[in-house]
């Protein structure tokens, strides 16, 4: 069977085809702004514009055409409202024009989801760290539990209002984690775990703080920003896993990129016996293929959505979905 994912939750738009086994086409093209932020609109026009083209050269990188297609799923949320517009409306009519069943699908699910495509992963506890998301998901009486989620913002979002402040670019996290390599002192800053939650929010003020006041190197205080937040990361994740007693850990969404946090979480997982896996980036970051192969497996559980039932979900929460299909 194929599916065709469409994914456009924030600012970028992804198209990816796969089967059950493998993914066939995945391409995608992120808005960026020279300041970084929140542009929902921006993101939406952009969706809209490339939708077309991107469609046709999945289509052309899979080698088939529409009426191969066996199912079309799309990220129903959550998400920035007029971005999720925009891509359920081209699914709808997708599905419509080529009269095919059509799946809406929870982002976050999706992002663990694809990582059982790579790796010999079958229950993961998932940490899913982005720009605008941070959550511990794991699987717990037929639905994704969130065992931990910043209260705030997303820690990429922390790392790239850090960088701005410092003047460095967007986007920060690549940025702050070479600063970081440079540093070595550790400058004590406000810890993130919040009961069972996190916040990143008092790090980031007392961060920039502490670097206006001059008194400080910004390579140590990148690397104190970074060891800071990702030990929060490790506990909660780690608390999910004792919690759960399950034997895999997943690391998923842009920032996994960071070698350092994946050593970290390597390091935790090991010590308590666990599997450690971080899928490969271009299914990490934000990606059609991850939309599609979770529409897939949705699908072949006999989950098929009527129109009606489309509606975009700004706010959708990851423990809303009944999980049938594994
Ligand atoms: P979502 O909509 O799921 O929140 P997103 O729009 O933030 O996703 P992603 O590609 O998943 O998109 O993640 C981008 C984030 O990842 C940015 O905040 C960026 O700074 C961060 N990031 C990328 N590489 C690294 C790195 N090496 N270290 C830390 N953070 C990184
Ligand atoms: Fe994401």
């Amino acid at each position: 069977m194929i599916a065709l994912g469409i994914e456009g939750t924030a600012h970028t738009l992804g198209m990816g085809i796969v089967t059950e086994k493998e993914i066939l086409a995945n391409v995608f093209d992120t808005l960026t702004t020279e300041r970084g932020g929140i542009h929902p609109k921006e993101a939406a026009e952009h969706h809209a514009k490339l939708l077309k083209p991107l469609l046709e050269k999945a289509l052309k990188d899979a080698g088939i055409s529409m009426g191969d297609v066996d199912v079309v799923a799309f990220s129903q949320g959550p998400g920035l409202g007029p971005a999720l517009r925009v891509v359920a409306t081209a699914a709808r009519a997708l599905a419509l024009r080529y009269n095919k069943p059509i799946v809406g699908v929870n982002h976050c699910i999706a992002h663990v989801e694809i990582s059982k495509l790579f790796g010999d992963i079958k229950d993961p506890v998932g940490l899913y760290v982005s720009g605008g998301n941070t959550q511990v998901i794991a699987l717990e009486g037929g639905r994704y539990r969130v065992f931990g989620e910043t209260l705030d913002i997303g820690i990429g979002n922390a790392l790239d209002m850090f960088a701005r402040e410092l003047g460095i670019g967007f986007p920060g996290g690549p940025r702050i984690e070479e600063l970081a390599q440079k540093g070595n002192k550790y400058i004590e800053l406000p810890y993130a775990v919040k009961g069972m939650d996190l916040s990143f929010s008092g790090i980031l003020t007392e961060a920039v703080r502490k670097y206006k006041s001059g008194k400080y190197r910004v390579e140590d205080l990148a690397y104190s920003f970074q060891e800071t937040a990702f030990a929060a990361l490790v506990e909660v994740t780690e608390r999910a896993l004792a919690h759960t007693e399950k034997n895999e850990v997943v690391l998923v969404g842009g920032v996994a990129a960071n070698k350092r946090l994946r050593e970290m979480l390597k390091g935790m997982a090991e010590d308590r016996g666990a599997k450690f896996f971080v899928p490969p980036f271009e299914v990490c970051r934000d990606n059609g293929a991850m939309i599609a192969y979770t529409g897939l497996k949705m699908f072949k559980a006999g989950i098929k959505f009527k129109l009606e039932e489309t509606v975009v979900k700004q706010k959708f929460r990851t423990d809303e979905v009944e999980v049938t299909w594994t």
